[in-house]
Formats: structure tokens, sequence, C-alpha cells
């Protein structure tokens, strides 16, 4: 296949890096080479930052019109749409997902651009009442340079979701996408030229996490950070942040549980449990990793669960199967090093474990969709984010167990509640420390109206919904004595 060649998009120019370093991208389905990427320096993300702040005090985006804006936005989603298959196959290619969960991707963007297009122009302050005389009110004003730090795991979507929400309020963006996945990110920067946004409104710096990725967290002119991704690397983008005082939303993956109650319709909690864990090969921030299962029925779910594991495809991206390829070889030995512990932390394998041999696709890393029994709850793989196909099982008895355990890690993303019982399911969600709680579904369809993001290491700030425009805007109170 023809590798092809990228570049970053800067003050609305495709241009080379200023240092000329590029890097290699790969199809993780198989190995092989299918991108040539600017590994930018310092120097092209100073470049970005300079447009972006010249695009956001200088350029046309503040003379455009919020309903006007909101229009770009929707051509874009418009755009995205008439490219779903080729942004499809590009995802697939990039990550190695298989193909109908790039589709979900690709309409999730588009659903992204529609949502916050259709808000640009309902974003808007308040009076406030002090005393006769007195006009006090509000105005929600962009707050004016955006980063966005991408993983590999949903590179379209992510760009997408914090992208359109920056765009939608009138800033100006600067993006870095994973170093391991750019392919989509070019393409949606073109559709984003073609839809009418002027040059310098979005920027793309493609490139490594410490070198590009860390200065753009530290750059002293942006304004605000969003960034998705690992703990250890949100900790160094909250740091860098720091030192210039800007605010940062953080979205840190997570340990959600499903927790499953013997009244719950068993097939669909089954569906929905294996779904959870085995979406994008379990590298998802919200992955169902825990399956917090009730004593009295344990024994009869989980064979449920090993029997539907026990009937997944594996292959290539393309092929469609249910589980595709690991990201990288690197994500791979992580996987296997957690593995590696479960006897020591009291766990045994009821399914899985190791890595699965692809014969049509030699080149690529896959794992088998793993189940852990018995691990101490305090264990480290009971509580870390493995990012693979591997459910940690546990049992509980009573309400307060089920919570207890729910709450035992330091994470607080996503929480599935399955049980017919909607008092019990209410009692306990008040009492789960997490951002989204799912009662008898997981994940309602993707959510793009619902907020989203995490208690305690999880990150803070929210995504997605009206509620993330909060990020993007900042509040001035200004009061008129008449
Ligand atoms: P990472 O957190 O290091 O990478 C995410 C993004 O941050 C990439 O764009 C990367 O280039 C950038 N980055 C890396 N170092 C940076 C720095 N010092 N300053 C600014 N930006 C930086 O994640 P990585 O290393 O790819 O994956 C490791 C683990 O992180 C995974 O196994 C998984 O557990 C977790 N992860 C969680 C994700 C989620 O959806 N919550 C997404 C990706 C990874
Ligand atoms: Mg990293």
């Amino acid at each position: 296949m023809n590798v092809r060649i990228l570049k970053n998009l800067i003050n609305g120019v495709w241009s080379e890096p200023s240092a000329g370093a590029r890097m290699d991208i790969h199809n993780p389905s198989t190995g092989e080479v299918i991108a040539d990427a600017p590994a930018s320096s310092k120097e092209d993300i100073d470049l970005a930052v300079s447009a972006a702040r010249h695009a956001f005090s200088a350029g046309d985006w503040p003379l455009v019109k919020p309903y006007e804006r909101g229009q770009m936005l929707l051509r874009v989603a418009e755009m995205i749409r008439e490219n779903k298959e080729s942004l499809a196959l590009l995802e697939m290619l990039d990550t190695g997902k298989p193909i109908s969960q790039g589709r979900a991707d690709v309409e999730a963007a588009a659903r992204y651009f529609e949502f916050y297009g259709g808000a640009a122009d309902k974003i808007h302050g308040e009076t406030i009442p002090i005393e006769p005389g007195v006009l006090d009110y509000t105005l929600r004003e962009p707050v004016g340079v955006t980063a966005h730090i991408i993983p590999w795991n949903y590179p379209l979507q992510v760009a997408s979701r914090s992208c359109a929400a920056a765009l939608a309020t009138g800033n100006t963006v600067v993006m870095k996408p994973a170093e391991q996945t750019p392919l989509t990110a070019v393409e949606l920067g073109m559709i984003l030229q073609q839809a009418g946004v002027p040059d310098g409104v979005v920027n793309l710096v493609l490139g490594e996490g410490h070198t590009a990725g860390a200065r753009l967290a530290g750059h002293p002119d942006v304004n605000h950070i969003t960034f998705t991704g690992s703990v250890p690397t949100g900790t160094e983008v909250m740091k860098a942040a720091a030192e210039n005082i800007v605010p940062v939303t953080l979205e840190l993956g997570g340990k959600s549980p499903n927790i499953v109650f013997p009244d719950a319709s068993q097939d669909e909690a089954v569906e929905w449990v294996v779904k959870s864990i085995i979406q994008n090969a379990g590298q998802t921030c919200s992955a169902g990793s825990r399956l917090l299962v009730h004593a009295d029925c344990k024994a009869s779910f989980v064979e449920k669960v090993i029997h539907r594991m026990n009937h997944l495809s594996m292959g290539p991206g393309e092929s469609d199967p249910d589980i595709g390829p690991i990201l990288s070889e690197q994500q791979c030995r992580r996987i296997e090093t957690f593995m590696k512990k479960v006897e020591a932390d009291g766990g045994k394998f009821l399914l899985g474990g190791t890595r699965a041999y692809v014969s049509n696709a030699p080149g690529g890393c896959y794992f088998k969709p793993t189940i852990i029994d018995g691990l101490r709850p305090e264990s480290e793989i009971a509580r870390e984010e493995v990012f693979g196909p591997v459910l940690s099982v546990f049992a509980f008895e009573t309400d307060e167990e089920a919570a207890h355990l729910a709450n035992s890690t330091e994470y607080g993303l996503v929480t599935g509640i399955w049980t017919k019982d909607v008092s019990r399911a209410h009692k306990l969600a008040e009492k789960v420390k997490a951002g989204q709680i799912f009662i008898n579904n997981y994940g309602a369809g993707g959510g793009i109206q619902m907020p989203f993001g995490g208690y305690g290491k999880s990150g803070f700030g929210r995504e997605k919904g009206l509620e993330a425009l909060r990020n993007y805007t900042q509040l001035k109170n200004i009061a008129l004595k008449m």
C-alpha cells in the first residue's frame, strides 16, 4: 500500500516540520508502515500557537457571527458524513480497530460538530438583580488559544469532541494527535479548511509526547489544555500548565465496573459486560474492566460470559472481527506484565491470559479475551487500567459491599448497574463515585449529549454535552451604575 506523507497544518498552510524529523506510522493489524509523519519540535508548536493567537486576537475569527460559526461546524459534520467510508477506513488502518467501530467513530465525530455547531449561537450570559439603578450582567467569552492533546485509542472522536466545543465558543485550536495515530486528524484539518474555517483557527502539529506534547502543555501563550490519556502524562500536563496558571480538562481513564444483581436480565447484562470490555480490544477509557456480580448468580453469570467470550472472532480491522489488534508491541507487553502478576495477586485465569496468533495477520499483536477471578481487590491489577480485553471478576453479597468494591480503585469514570429494582439502583448510583452511571445499559449509545468525565484519578472537568462549553468559555461580570 502507498505510504501517505503527512504534514503539519499551521496558519492554513500544510508544512514540513522545521527540523525535518519524521516518524513511521504503522497499521496495528499487520505491523505495516502506512504513513510518514512529522516528528515536530518545540519550534513547530511555537509557530502553531502564534498562528492561533493571531487568528484569535487579530484575524477574522472573532468577527464571525456565532450562528455563522455554527453553520461552519454543521458543514464540517456534513463533510465528515460525506467522507464516512474513507475516514472509517483510515481510522481502521491507523488504530487497527474493526471497521464497524471505525464507522461508529466517524458518525460520533460528525455528531460532535453537529451538536456544538447547533449550540454556537445559544451560549449566553445572565442579568443579575443587584439594586435599582444597577445593571449587572455576565458575558461568556472564549478563553483564547486552546490546546488539545489527543490519545491513540479514539483519535477522530476525541479530536472532534474537544475541537468542536472549542470552536463553537469562538476559540482557536492547536491540536497534537497521538504519535501513533495522526491520519484522521489530518483529514479533519482538510475538512475544516474546506468548510471555511479561517487560516490559523485550527492548527495541527504532529509529533511525539515528550517533545511536541510537552511544549504545547507548557507553552505560556496557551489559555486552556484538554488532555485525554494516562495518569502519569496527565500529571505532567498539569504540572506544565501550573507554571502558566492555565486551566486543564483531564480525562484519564478508569477501572469501571459492571455491577450485576440476580434479578437483572442476565442475557442482556452478559452482552453488555462482554461488549464493554472488548470494544476497541479493551483499549477504551470507559471499558467495563471489572465485573462485580452477586454471589447468588456469580457461577451461572460467569459461565455465560465465558461462553460468549469463547465465541468471539479476532483478526485484522478489515475483517470486522469482534476483537482487533492491540495498538503496538509496547502496549501488548504492558498487558503481559500485568498478566504475570495475576497468580501472586490471588487470581486465576478462567479464560485467555496470553497473546493470540492470527494467521492472516502475523505482524500484528493480538491478545486473547481474558477473564480473571479471585484477585485481591487491593492488588495492582484489580485497581489499575490494563487497556486490553481483560475482565476481572469479584463477588459481593450486600449492596454496601457492591458500593465498597465499586469505589475501591482510585478511578471513577463509569459504572454499570444491572437490576430491575430501581430503588436499589438509584441508592447504589448515589453511593458510587463515578462521573457516569448507567442503569441497565452501558454507554447509552455513546451519548454525545451527556456530560462525561471522572471522579478521582479519572480526571476532572467534563467533556461532551453542553457542560463541556464551560471549559472553553470564561465568565465576565459587568456592573453598570445608571
Ligand atoms: P499517554 O498519556 O502518554 O499519551 C496520550 C497523549 O499524550 C499522546 O498524544 C502523547 O503524545 C501525549 N503526551 C505524552 N507525553 C506527554 C507530555 N509529557 N506532555 C504532553 N503530552 C504528552 O498514553 P500512552 O503512553 O500512549 O499509553 C499508556 C497508557 O495510557 C495506556 O496503556 C492506557 O492505560 C493509558 N491511556 C488512556 C487513554 C484514555 O482513553 N484514557 C488513552 C491513551 C492511553
Ligand atoms: Mg506515554
